[in-house]
């Protein structure tokens, strides 16, 4: 028999991004053991760093603002570059939570107004589900077979959370860690603060750390606490008191340098360590990495190192799907169907900012 293909429309504003993507799942009929297969036929993405850096962050109302003005015309750039129209789509997915929630209801309401539209249903994805998800996008995954891929640690970094995640399987998992202040991607943002960087900060840090001399030591907090939680606001403060101790001035160019390497190092540090750990505990078979700072080559190189150390298999994002986009939306959207899941009803769709995963 032949295999149904469906296709997603997804959309995301839980941030500063505004996103849509379409996707084309088909869905093995014994998908039990199989991972579907998904292809991405389009993605747009209309960024507002420029608005916000500016501002040194995101400023909510002024994202939900640009979210309202691109939205419409993000969506149906992303329509536009298939074959399918609003009429032949088959769901629309959209993040629903966590985020900022100005930035979440106009993704949320501008979906829930296609759906009213068009009578197609509607999928909410947490948006952290997107980023997990979004490691096993574009395998040919067919030719993996699930238990040899499970058990997963699975570790999340991005502006808004750090979590570290075992994936029993491909649709049942849960949080074994997290961070207990500042996430991953916030540090890297502060420490850029702190060094006059603009923001986001984790692409200037590692580029800059990139021509560091001799970077400097700083704390690894928490890297020998018995659980697999993660702590990152000593290591802004030591930095903090670090460049009071050290100004930095026109002649230490290196100095800022040292510092974003030296953090960067302490960071990856403790990021990898309790990953490996878990990794270790949890008998996983693979690893995998995920959110706006695994697009940072140095982690991510850190991580598939340990992996291979390991001898087990490494996942991340393909370029550009590490920070927000509508494509990892519309992929958990699809495993979400591959999995047995069903639309939720109009009435009961609605923003949650602190939807946990
Ligand atoms: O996942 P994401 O796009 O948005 C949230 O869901 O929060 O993550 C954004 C975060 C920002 O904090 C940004 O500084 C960080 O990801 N980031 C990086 C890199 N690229 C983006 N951090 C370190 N190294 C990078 N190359
Ligand atoms: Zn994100």
């Amino acid at each position: 028999m032949k295999n149904k293909s469906l296709i997603i429309l997804a959309i995301e504003t839980s941030c500063d991004e505004t996103a849509a993507a379409v996707l084309r799942m088909d869905s093995p009929k014994s998908s039990k053991h199989i991972l579907p297969k998904v292809k991405t036929l389009s993605s747009v993405i209309k960024s507002q760093i420029k608005l916000h850096s500016k501002m040194g962050g995101v400023v909510p109302e002024a994202a939900a603002r640009a979210h309202i003005k691109n939205i419409s015309p993000v969506v149906e750039k992303a329509l536009q570059a298939t074959p399918y129209s609003l009429q032949t789509i088959d769901y629309i997915a959209v993040t629903a939570g966590p985020g900022l929630i100005p930035s979440l209801i106009v993704g949320v309401e501008f979906a829930k107004a296609l759906s009213l539209a068009t009578g197609k249903p509607l999928l909410p994805i947490n948006h952290m589900a997107g980023h997990l998800y979004s490691s096993f996008a574009r395998l040919q995954t067919t030719n993996y077979k699930l238990q040899a891929l499970f058990p997963m640690v699975s570790l999340i970094v991005s502006g808004g959370h750090t979590l570290l995640i075992l994936m029993k399987d491909i649709k049942t998992y849960k949080i074994i860690g997290r961070t207990v202040d500042d996430a991953a991607g916030e540090a890297f943002d502060k420490v850029a603060r702190l060094l006059g960087l603009p923001y986001p900060g984790g692409p200037e840090v590692s580029k800059l750390a990139k021509q560091a001399t001799a970077p400097i030591a700083f704390p690894r907090p928490m890297i020998h606490s018995k659980d697999y939680n993660f702590s990152f606001s000593g290591l802004k403060t030591a930095i903090l008191y670090y460049l009071r101790d050290n100004p930095l001035t026109a002649k230490n160019y290196n100095l800022k340098a040292n510092v974003c390497a030296g953090f960067q190092n302490a960071a990856i540090d403790v990021l990898v360590t309790k990953t490996m750990r878990a990794a270790k505990e949890y008998k996983a078979r693979s690893i995998s990495i995920s959110g706006g700072v695994s697009a940072n080559t140095m982690l991510r190189k850190a991580l598939a190192e340990a992996a291979e150390n390991f001898n087990i298999n490494f996942f991340s994002p393909p370029p550009g799907l590490s920070t927000d986009n509508a494509e990892m939306i519309g992929l958990a959207a699809a495993y979400h169907l591959h999995n047995g899941g069903k639309p939720t009803p109009f009435a009961k769709v609605k923003a949650d900012p602190n939807w946990s995963l």
